[in-house]
């Protein structure tokens, strides 16, 4: 097992931060796993596992081991009569899977198209967009456990999937790494629309309703909205939509009537933490290279040469005048490495 020492991190971050680590390896399959965590390296040091580093947010030079994971593969391992079931590597890159789902006829992904980053880390924090989260499409997760050196499988139902979250950032934190994510995909098209913006998208591109056309204007809708990590650092949304009692959220629109919010069942609401932000006069706000985005405001981003404790700065300003105006509470989405 080759490790690299002192490495920048800056391009293995979509935020750009330029930070260092002190070691650095590639896995390339489970037997590679075992033998970085029997290493002196492994031993000796604290680790981090990384993926496309579409998530993170480093305050610092990374004083540990961090392990990339490549392992690749797409497997069909059961064909039943309107689904398949696959098994894919964590390595993959995500949009490039959902292309190939949506090619091969398989149905599911397809609300998910372009979200940055590999398919290990999809199930860490249930990557969603448009309607769609991907525990729709899990059937289990396979990884190493670091401690035990053991391989695990873990259905659908223990992997705690909520919102923006699963058991992979609580109890099982740095506990594990994913090596394979098993999907179950419909040989018959979804179709999943009930995110409007798509079919007035896929009206506009004078389409019919498919994977494909979905597929398209997903992409479409999101290159307009989203920044581009190659020309502006960012990690996507820094806040999830916090969800709050629907009595609260009531409250808080007698006052301000246009806030956004969507029912998230009988008692609790969802808020557009987006607009939150924006109320309190965010966008396109810049100080030194950390800013919010100009078109976006749950984006933070990096001008160039920002450090992680400025974004983090800026955040905690923003929680705060959040709070202030309108007594919500906002939590990071990102994963901070302090
Ligand atoms: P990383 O950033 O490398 O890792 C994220 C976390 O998972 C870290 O804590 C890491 O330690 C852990 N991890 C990664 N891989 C493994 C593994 N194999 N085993 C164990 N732990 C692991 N997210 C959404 O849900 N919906 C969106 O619409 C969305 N849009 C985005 C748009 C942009 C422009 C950007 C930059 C990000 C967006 N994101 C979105 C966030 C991000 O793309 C996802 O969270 C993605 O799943 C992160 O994947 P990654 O491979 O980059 O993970
Ligand atoms: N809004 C504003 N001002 C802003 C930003 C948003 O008023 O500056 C309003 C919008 O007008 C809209 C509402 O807020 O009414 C929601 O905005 P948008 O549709 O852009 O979605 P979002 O809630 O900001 C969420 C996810 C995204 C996902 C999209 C599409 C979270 C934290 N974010 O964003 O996921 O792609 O919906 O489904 O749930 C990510 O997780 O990194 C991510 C990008």
């Amino acid at each position: 097992m080759d490790f690299e020492k002192n490495i920048s991190l800056r391009k293995l971050n979509t935020f750009g931060i330029d930070v260092k680590c002190k070691l650095y390896c590639k896995v390339k399959s489970v037997e590679e796993v075992i033998s970085v965590i029997n290493s002196e390296e492994y031993k000796n040091n604290s680790h981090l596992i990384l993926s496309g580093g579409s998530n993170v947010l480093f305050l610092k030079d990374y004083e540990g081991l961090i392990i990339q994971n490549e392992i690749k593969g797409k497997e069909i391992i059961e064909e039943k009569s309107e689904s398949t079931i696959l098994r894919v590597g964590a390595g993959e890159n995500w949009h490039q899977f959902v292309l190939w789902s949506i090619k091969n006829g398989l149905s599911g992904l397809e609300n998910m198209a372009l979200i940055p980053g590999n398919v290990g880390a999809s199930p860490m924090q249930n990557i969603g967009a448009y309607g769609v989260e991907v525990k729709d499409f899990i059937v289990s997760v396979e990884g190493v456990n670091l401690d035990t050196k053991k391989s695990f499988i873990l259905k659908n139902s223990d992997c705690n999937f909520e919102y923006r979250d699963s058991i992979f950032k609580h109890e099982l934190k740095e506990k594990i790494i994913i090596t394979h994510v098993n999907f179950e995909l419909s040989k018959t098209p979804i179709n999943n629309t009930k995110y409007g913006a798509i079919k007035e998208e896929i009206r506009s591109l004078g389409l019919p309703v498919s994977a494909e056309s979905i597929c398209k204007a997903v992409i479409n809708i999101r290159t307009r909205k989203l920044p581009n990590p190659e020309v502006i650092g960012n990690i996507g949304s820094f806040f999830k939509n916090p969800v709050i009692s629907t009595s609260d959220f009531l409250k808080t629109q007698k006052q301000f009537s246009e806030i956004v919010g969507y029912k998230v069942s009988e008692t609790e609401t969802k808020v557009a933490a987006g607009w939150l932000i924006d109320q309190c006069g965010w966008k396109g706000y810049r100080k030194g290279d950390a800013g919010v985005h100009k078109n976006q405001a749950l984006v933070l981003v990096n001008h160039g040469n920002a450090t992680g404790e400025e974004i983090i700065s800026l955040s905690k300003e923003i929680q705060q005048s959040v709070k202030n105006k309108f007594e919500i509470d906002i939590h990071p989405e990102v994963n901070i490495i302090g």
